[in-house]
């Protein structure tokens, strides 16, 4: 590769980290999206988006197992993870268990699990 070759190269590296990084940013739209449609909602709040999820403000359930908590932040269980978002993907998908017990439901490992943990992640107002 010649130098002008060369320096062209580089400048369309740099301008594609420059003009990406808007897609960084957490897709909200797409994460929501997906946490109503899997149905999240009948069971966990996402009080930072008004949702209120249809088991989480009633009782405790009558196996005294603990309540969906809302969503808006993550425990403090989850964050003190080494790698939280591995965690909630594996946490998720019921390859792993936490305190024994699997999480209610099963997801399936697509694409928009990520963008949704991602979100999860992400600081809220
Ligand atoms: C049948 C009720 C139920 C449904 C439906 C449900 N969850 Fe949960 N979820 C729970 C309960 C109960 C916990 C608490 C488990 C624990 O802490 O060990 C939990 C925990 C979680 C956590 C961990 C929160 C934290 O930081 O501790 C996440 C994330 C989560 N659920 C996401 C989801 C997503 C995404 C969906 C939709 C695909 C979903 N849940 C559907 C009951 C449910």
């Amino acid at each position: 590769m010649n130098n002008k070759l060369m320096v062209v190269f580089l400048s369309a590296l740099v301008m594609c980290f420059f003009f990406s990084s808007p897609t960084w940013a957490v897709d909200k739209e797409k994460a929501l999206n997906f946490f109503k449609e899997k149905k999240c909602t009948k069971c966990h709040s996402m009080k930072t988006e008004g949702i209120v999820g249809q088991k989480a403000e009633s009782g405790d359930d009558d196996d005294g197992a603990k309540k969906p908590p809302d969503l808006s932040k993550l425990s403090d269980e989850t964050m003190k993870e080494a790698d939280p978002k591995t965690f909630l993907k594996k946490f998720l998908t019921q390859q792993i268990k936490r305190g024994n017990k699997k999480h209610r439901k099963k997801l399936d490992d697509d694409g928009d699990l990520d963008t949704l943990i991602d979100y999860f992640m992400s600081p809220k107002k």
